[in-house]
Order: structure tokens, then sequence, then C-alpha cells
């Protein structure tokens, strides 16, 4: 006869009404056995399955198994393994516990609101991701990301997320993009170019646009290696070079510029050559915003500045508020979006700036050049950028 618990645990998964099951506290000291077990449904090609993730202490497993599997596995578990679990349901998160004598607790309580509306938040994203879970892209399978049937690996979650954030912001601005001819896209150190795949899958193999996409780094090893992936994956209007920002001169033109985690005034070369080349969309993530933090100097602003981290803080703040200024001087319309959660990086500014077509705005010059001397600054990209400024905004 099944005991109470175990029947519970069927009825969740048939119902279909599991979240997320957290199998924890392991029965035995010396047991070989996960750490611990997180149960989620998945939804794979060949239907929804329920993934476990096996947390061990240098390595993170996961098996999918499908609905009408799962509940034996987490009752064979519980039974072999672990002495409690917590199951967040739709309706109830239930906990149960396992007393020494192997005596089963079942203790239910409502979910909270809050724990319910993300519960249904993260089952939304997950429903519309632009590269959803259970379809295999086949660049995220080769960079490691998914498995060949579309599962996320565990450990890539964090990176999955991020790119999908990175194609949701740039699908808003895609209006802004000229419809009427080929596009020019520019990944400015692009490093790994987990992006840039991205962003070449989304355009030029889901839209079928016409582009072409150039991703640049010093890094020779890099680049031969995104080379070859590109090539493997028959992306052939994406181009990978060797080569300095500051010194890249092949182009004229280009409708977008991406910028992400260029080290300090490396950002500046980036949004510089963006802006010269008359870019409608920039997308930029700064890092290592050093050059302020030697510059910045305010006697009002001492209890900022006199702290070593605080400065830090301030100064890239700063300097991201002066690049943001200068492309709206420039008629950009620029927003400050946060780009990841801040838990998993700090450096989680995008600038995202949209060309207006509008020129540039003396207010805005004026705005700048008080933020400026008020810090005592001088920012790369305004020197940068020294032959645009017209008289009519420079006075
Ligand atoms: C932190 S990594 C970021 C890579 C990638 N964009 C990402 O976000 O995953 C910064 C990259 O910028 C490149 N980089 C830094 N300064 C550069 C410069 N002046 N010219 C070209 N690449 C540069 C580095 O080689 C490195 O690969």
């Amino acid at each position: 006869m099944t005991e109470e618990w175990q029947d519970q645990i069927q009825k969740i998964v048939e119902a279909g009404e599991l979240l997320q099951g957290t199998l924890s506290q392991l029965r035995r000291k010396d047991s070989a056995a996960a750490s611990k077990t997180v149960v989620r449904p998945v939804q794979l090609k060949n239907g929804l399955h329920l993934q476990f993730e096996y947390h061990y202490s240098n390595k993170v497993t996961h098996d999918n198994v499908k609905p009408e599997l799962a509940g034996a596995r987490m009752i064979e578990l519980l039974e072999g393994d672990y002495k409690q679990a917590l199951f967040k349901t739709t309706n109830a998160d239930i906990q149960l516990l396992f007393n020494k004598k192997g005596k089963a607790t079942l203790l239910s309580k409502q979910p909270t609101g809050s724990a319910k509306a993300a519960a249904d938040l993260q089952h939304n994203r997950q429903k519309n991701r632009i590269l959803a879970e259970g379809t295999a892209a086949p660049f995220l399978v080769e960079l490691g990301i998914m498995t060949k049937d579309g599962a996320v690996h565990a450990k890539k979650q964090d990176k999955y997320r991020q790119i999908n954030r990175f194609l949701e912001m740039v699908t808003d601005v895609l209006p802004s993009l000229p419809a009427d001819k080929p596009l020019t896209i520019v990944d400015f150190g692009c490093g790994k170019s987990y992006l840039t795949f991205a962003l070449y899958h989304l355009l030029a193999v889901e839209q079928k646009r016409e582009i072409s996409i150039i991703g640049l780094d010093l890094k020779a090893d890099v680049i031969a290696f995104c080379q070859e992936l590109a090539d493997k994956l028959g992306y052939d209007k994406l181009k990978f070079l060797v080569g300095d920002i500051a010194d890249y001169e092949e182009l004229n033109e280009a409708d977008m510029v991406v910028t992400l985690h260029a080290c300090d005034t490396a950002t500046d070369a980036a949004l510089a050559k963006a802006v010269k080349w008359g870019a409608s969309v920039i997308m930029s993530v700064p890092c290592c915003q050093h050059e302020l933090f030697r510059q910045v100097d305010s006697e009002v602003l001492s209890p900022i500045l006199s702290q070593g981290l605080l400065k830090e803080r301030f100064s890239a703040l700063a300097t991201d508020a002066a690049r943001g200024t200068l492309l709206e001087v420039l008629g950009y319309k620029v927003q400050m979006l946060e780009f990841v959660d801040p838990e998993h990086t700090p450096k989680n500014l995008l600038i995202r700036a949209v060309r207006s077509g509008q020129g540039g705005s003396k207010e805005k010059w004026e705005q700048y050049e008080q933020f400026r001397s008020f810090l005592h600054i001088s920012p790369s990209l305004e020197q940068m950028l020294s032959d645009l400024w017209p008289t009519s905004i420079k006075k």
C-alpha cells in the first residue's frame, strides 16, 4: 500500500502542478548521492519532461524524465537518499519531512502571492523566450549552452538568460534599422561571441534578413575559434577579424554597433566609430570604466570620492552618464537599461542608443559641459569625436 506522501507526489506530477521540487538533507553523511536534487518541468522538442538536476560538490548533472516516470523517480530518491523535500506547486508549497524513524510528515501552505506571481512570470518568460528551451538552436549547441534536445545545461542558465535578454533588447529596436537595404552590424570586442552568433541566428536565420556581421577582437586564438564555428554553422555572412577597435578602418558606415564588456576606453573607441558611421542603433555594455576614476575631483562629493569603492562606482556611473549625454548631444535617443540581474554581474548596464535623425542639441551640450566641469573630467569620447562637435553646439 502506498503512503500518503507518495500519493501526494504522484498526484502533483500527474496534474502537471509541479513548479519546482527540491529534495535535500542526505540520510547518510557518507552517501555518494547528490547533496540536493532539483526537479523542474522543461518543454523539450519531444514533449514536456521533468528535469532532474543533481547537485554534487564539484559538478551538476541532469536528466530529463518523462512525466509518467517522474513521480516514481522522486519517491525512489526520497526513500533512498533524502530526508526532506519542498514541492512548489501551482496551488501550495508542500513540505515533506522524515523523522529519524522514517515517518513522514506533510505540511502544506498557500504559496505567497509574490511566489505565485514569480512562478507565473517565470513560466511566461520561459514560454516567450526568443531562443526557447526545447528547440535546439545549432549555435547554442555548438557553444555548449544547449543539449541536442534543446535542454539548457544547468551551468549555462545565466548565459542562456543573458543571450535571450540581449535579443529581446535588440528586437525592441529593430524598427529603427533600415528596412530597405542589407544591414551591416559590427560587434567590437566580440570575445567568444555568444551574442554575435545569437544576433546572426535571429536576423539571418530566423528573420531571413540580408545582413553581414563583423566581430572584431584583439585575441587571435578566440577569433580563429569563432571563425571556425561560423564556417561550421554555414553562417557565411559572419566574419571574425583580429584587430584593435581604434585602428579598425575597413568600413565607412554601419547600421548597428554592438560592444559588450569592452574594457575601459575601448568602449569609447567603439562608440566613436559607431557615431562616425552613422549607426542607427548602438548597444553597449561598458566595463572597467577606469578613466574617470583617475580624474574625478569635487570637494562637494568628497563623502563619495574619499571611499575607494564608492569612488569606483561613482566614476563608472559618471563615465556612462557622460557617454549617454554625448550621444544625446549628437541626436541619439538614449536609454540606460539593466542587462542582466545584478546578482550575476555588476557589469549590468546597457546603453541603448537609437539615432533620431534630429541633429544635435545645444541644450544637451550645455548640460554636458556643466557636468564635465563640475567633476573636472575630460572623457575620451568627447576627444575622440572632437571633429564632430558643430560650432552651433560648442558655441
Ligand atoms: C570581457 S570580454 C567580452 C567579450 C564579449 N563581448 C562578451 O561580452 O562576452 C572583452 C573583450 O574585448 C576585447 N577587447 C578589449 N579591448 C579591445 C580593443 N581595443 N580592440 C579589440 N578588442 C578589445 C578583449 O580581447 C576581450 O575579448
